[in-house]
């Protein structure tokens, strides 16, 4: 039987990084996770051994530590990397911008030059799609204008890959840049899923925490944009079905010959959802009703952005399986279990 393929993870107790973990575990990898658990939670990787019955290997340091970064990488010998690891609250970002760019930049930097010193040349990076901004026509393909994104966090996002160009043009590398839509939902076990540290300003975390009385109601942010009800537009995309698109870039890099390259790929459904939409979608299929009003814009926001995600479906083989309806049904299932998890860690 030929060896697995070993796959460094970076960032792989967050959010999406946990649900990539898992589907990379079923896919028939060997998977090792580096995460300082900085926005993290340690019953993550126990979390991940329950559905999937491996535990993963796992390194708890801070990747800005360049020495610590090479001596994991001569360590693990990965086949392939999937860098997540980032800050990435947007208004965290606004008020504290070198955080942002020192942190981003600086462990981006660290896990290319490992690569390269151990022989390592293949890297799927964690990019967004706020590096359309605004599109000037929507859905929007990879080729569209790359605009200034509204907060140092996304313009982290554009740099990194500017770096990883430039780096490709000079060194043996292959990467993969999957510019993400916006993700919801969680694992159906509801083991794992988005676990924000503090309050969230990311909608469906919002929505669920309205939902299970962690606060008492919200706000939908501008009902008066360009849009059939005047709510702001997004594709949301689940979590798994996202976690899946790490897969399919790891594969086809895993496949391809030595040659530099660098690719970029759209993941969303395709499909836009308005707010109204996506918070009357969560009332139906979860039997609730939120409390919530209208108010003004939100400085920064976009109106509307979806994805074309043909090149994705065509070159990458992948494509989402999962809906509006599983993404508000798993979500609000992960909040409940969250919830008893959190009361039983403060009873113990
Ligand atoms: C935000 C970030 C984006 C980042 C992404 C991933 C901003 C401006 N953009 O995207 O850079 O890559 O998260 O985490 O922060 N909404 C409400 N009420 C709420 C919360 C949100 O109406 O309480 C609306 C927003 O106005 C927006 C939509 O819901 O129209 C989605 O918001 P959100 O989940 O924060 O994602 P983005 O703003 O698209």
């Amino acid at each position: 039987m030929s060896e697995k393929r070993r796959i460094l993870v970076t960032g792989g107790a967050g959010f999406i990084g946990s649900h990539t973990v898992v589907q990379l575990i079923e896919a028939g990898f060997d998977v090792h996770v580096v995460d300082d658990l900085s926005n993290a939670h340690s019953h993550v990787m126990d979390a991940i051994a329950r559905i999937t019955g491996v535990h993963p290997g796992f390194s708890c340091f801070d990747l800005c530590d360049s020495e610590k970064t090479k001596k994991l990488f001569a360590d693990i010998k990965p086949d392939a990397v999937i860098h997540f690891a980032a800050k990435k609250l947007v208004g965290e970002s606004v008020q504290n911008p070198l955080m942002y760019y020192k942190t981003n930049l600086q462990s981006l930097v660290n896990v290319v030059e490992a690569s390269l010193e151990h022989g390592c040349q293949k890297l799927v990076f964690s990019s967004s799609c706020t590096v359309y901004g605004q599109p000037d026509q929507n859905p929007v393909g990879e080729d569209a204008p790359l605009k200034k994104p509204e907060s140092p966090y996304g313009n982290t996002k554009r740099i990194c890959e500017e770096i990883l160009q430039d780096t490709v043009k000079a060194h043996s590398l292959q990467v993969v840049s999957l510019r993400y839509f916006n993700p919801v939902g969680a694992h159906a076990s509801a083991l794992i899923g988005e676990y924000p540290l503090g309050a969230p300003s990311n909608l469906m975390p919002v929505l669920t925490q309205t939902a299970i009385g962690k606060r008492s109601g919200f706000s939908i942010f501008g009902s008066d944009y360009n849009t059939p009800d005047g709510t702001c537009i997004r594709d949301y995309i689940h979590v798994v079905d996202l976690a899946n698109a790490h897969v399919a870039a790891i594969q086809l890099l895993l496949n391809r010959e030595k040659s530099s390259v660098f690719l970029v790929y759209n993941i969303g459904t395709g499909s836009g959802v308005s707010v109204k939409e996506m918070v009357e979608s969560f009332e139906r299929i979860n039997g609730l009703k939120l409390n919530y009003e209208y108010a003004p814009r939100r400085t920064g926001d976009v109106e509307q952005v979806w994805a074309n995600n043909v090149l994705a479906l065509q070159e990458l083989g992948w494509k989402p399986h999962l809906g509006l309806d599983e993404m508000v049904a798993s979500a609000w299932k992960w909040e409940q279990h969250l919830n008893k998890y959190e009361k039983s860690i403060h009873q113990s």
